[in-house]
């Protein structure tokens, strides 16, 4: 017999409340902020949290007065203590979803099993090409013709959980890693507040590996799943 559906819950009352969780730039952070303000994404950034104190990520929150919160690795014994903050931290500001944007720690058990079906993260590659660091690189390397990125739930294994949505993009001859990554950051600033939104709207099942979206019924349907952009 299989197993049940686990179905993303919506949001409860109100918009949905996003935490982010971010190492760097804050680039695909910015898409969710500018997505919001735009009245494109009915949701609400409960907290930007970061591992590392001079992060864009966190002077762009500031910027648009959403809540920031430096967590210094430093001061905790271990990874688990260290997102049993995070968790703590998150429960305190009531986020709904996680998302991992350019979030650069793995994370613990302490933290997926609490959110489990509610951390999204983004990755640089058409998983499950390519995982881990310098996506960008590595397919560059292995001479893909293809390349994109990937939305995906989080699970206990790096950049392995259900994918919700992919975007392709072509890999060109002359391209190097900044070619490739400035070709991939439009697809994931596209794709993300989308995503978001129909995490908002209730509209993604997990069924096993796979993400259902409601209304859509195969690839072609839309551009969602697939986008190729040259
Ligand atoms: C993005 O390429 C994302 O896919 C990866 O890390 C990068 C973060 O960029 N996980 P930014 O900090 O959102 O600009």
């Amino acid at each position: 017999m299989s197993k049940p559906d686990r179905s993303t819950p919506p949001s409860s009352a109100g918009a949905l409340v996003i935490g982010v969780l971010a190492s760097g730039r804050g680039s695909n952070l910015q898409s969710i902020i500018d997505a919001i303000e735009q009245g494109k994404l009915a949701a609400r950034i409960g907290l930007v949290l970061s591992n590392k104190k001079e992060a864009q990520a966190l002077e762009r929150a500031e910027r648009h007065h959403l809540p920031t919160l430096f967590l210094d690795p430093l001061l905790y014994s271990d990874r688990s203590q260290y997102d049993a903050a995070i968790v703590e931290a998150l429960q305190s500001h009531r986020v709904e979803l996680v998302v991992l944007a350019g979030y650069m720690r793995l994370l613990t058990t302490v933290l997926v099993h609490p959110y489990q079906d509610r951390i999204i993260n983004i990755h640089p590659s058409l998983l499950p090409a390519f995982p881990g660091l310098h996506a960008h690189r590595q397919a560059l390397a292995y001479g893909a013709k293809v390349s994109g990125c990937t939305i995906h739930f989080v699970d206990e294994k790096v950049d392995h959980g259900p994918i919700i949505a992919q975007a392709a993009v072509p890999v060109l001859e002359e391209d190097d890693e900044q070619a490739l990554s400035e070709r991939i950051l439009i697809e994931e600033h596209r794709l993300l507040p989308k995503v978001l939104q129909l995490y908002a709207d209730g509209k993604l099942r997990i069924d096993g590996r796979k993400v259902r979206i409601e209304g859509e019924t195969s690839a072609e349907d839309g551009p969602i799943r697939l986008q190729v952009n040259r």
